[in-house]
């Protein structure tokens, strides 16, 4: 289907031809995921996760997650364990990625694990990419699609925000239903979530049976993306605020604001998985009114608030 954007297509079967052509020739595409668009290119091939590090201008350091359609497939590359069986049949496909040790003869190029001994695998489940990983056989090395720091894409067109006409292949899936990045948990030894996201530490606690650890400001940085300054919409953040200064775009929950000029809610019916999945929408949204600043209430920190609460702690790194 035409639309006026000339590297946004609509899927169907000669689009998904044509896209298997193009990562099978080292090329990279802007995928759609149910957590959010993803900048994928073959995880086997060097040309392609090179030009994925290259054009988000993300650091050598920062490991990229490796997507299959199937734990089969990753069994290829990882060494499972019963942790990662458990919470496979519970939660997949869907938002949520387990940092495992890495074969010895795995075919995934080091660069894109940053040259450590683990890999973080994802099952996504999103019916587009779930159709492109059934017909390749290679999985695919996919950061979020947006330039390194700048906050992840939830539609095709914030892609094309992100990369213009550098990116020559973006699919177009709608809307991401999540609208967060996946939950990343540590499996290599006692679980241990690196990143929290839509899957909640209590849910993954309930499915094991066991206590699952949460260590977000690591010194020793485990989940290399977690770095201090990340999710930023370009402009400064200001957390835990109380009162508007007149100014700002002031973020909330509810609907005591509704209406009023300036105020924009996360979710008027105080859900937090609304909530979260409305964030990096109305940051964009903020950012394209021309704000300068962004002043955001307390979010309670429980369940996805704490996904909620993680980003928007790094977003206010911005200076
Ligand atoms: O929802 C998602 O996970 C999206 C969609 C596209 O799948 N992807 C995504 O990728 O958010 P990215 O690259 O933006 O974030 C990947 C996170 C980073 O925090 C990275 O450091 C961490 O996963 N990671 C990747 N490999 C790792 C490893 N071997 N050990 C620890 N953390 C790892
Ligand atoms: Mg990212």
């Amino acid at each position: 289907m035409k639309n006026s954007y000339s590297n946004i297509f609509t899927f169907n079967k000669k689009i998904l031809s044509k896209t298997i052509k193009n990562l099978k020739n080292g090329g990279v595409a802007g995928l759609p995921t149910e957590t959010v668009y993803g900048l994928g290119g073959n995880a086997y091939s060097k040309t392609s996760v090179e030009k994925i590090f290259k054009l988000k201008g993300r650091p050598k350091f920062n490991p990229l997650i490796v997507h299959y359609d199937n734990i089969k497939k990753a069994t290829e590359d990882v060494i499972v364990n019963e942790n990662l069986i458990k919470l496979y049949k519970k939660l997949c496909p869907g938002p949520i990625t387990f940092v495992l040790k890495k074969k010895p003869n795995s075919k995934i190029v080091s660069i894109a694990c940053a040259k450590l001994d683990t890999v973080a695998i994802r099952f996504p489940k999103h019916k587009v990419i779930k159709n492109l990983l059934k017909n390749i056989d290679f999985p695919l090395a996919m950061p979020s699609a947006n330039i390194s720091t700048n906050v992840s894409p939830t539609k095709a067109t914030d892609v094309y925000d992100e990369f213009k006409r550098k990116l020559k292949l973006i699919i177009d899936g709608g809307e991401c239903e999540i609208g967060i990045e996946s939950t990343v948990i540590d499996l290599t030894s006692m679980p241990r979530i690196l990143r929290p996201g839509f899957i909640s530490k209590d849910y993954i606690k309930k499915i094991l049976r066991k206590n699952v650890k949460i260590s977000l400001n690591n010194k020793k940085v485990k989940s290399p993306g977690m770095m201090k300054k990340h999710y930023s919409p370009g402009i400064p953040v200001k957390i835990n605020q109380k009162k508007h200064d007149g100014r700002s775009a002031f973020i909330y929950i509810g609907k005591k604001h509704e209406n009023k000029k300036d105020y924009f809610s996360l979710s008027k019916n105080q859900n937090l998985n609304e909530a979260a999945s409305n964030l990096y929408k109305i940051f964009r949204l903020i950012k394209k009114k021309g704000y300068k600043k962004i002043q955001i209430s307390k979010i309670p920190n429980s369940g996805t608030g704490l996904a909620i609460n993680d980003r928007l702690k790094r977003a206010a790194n911005f200076k």
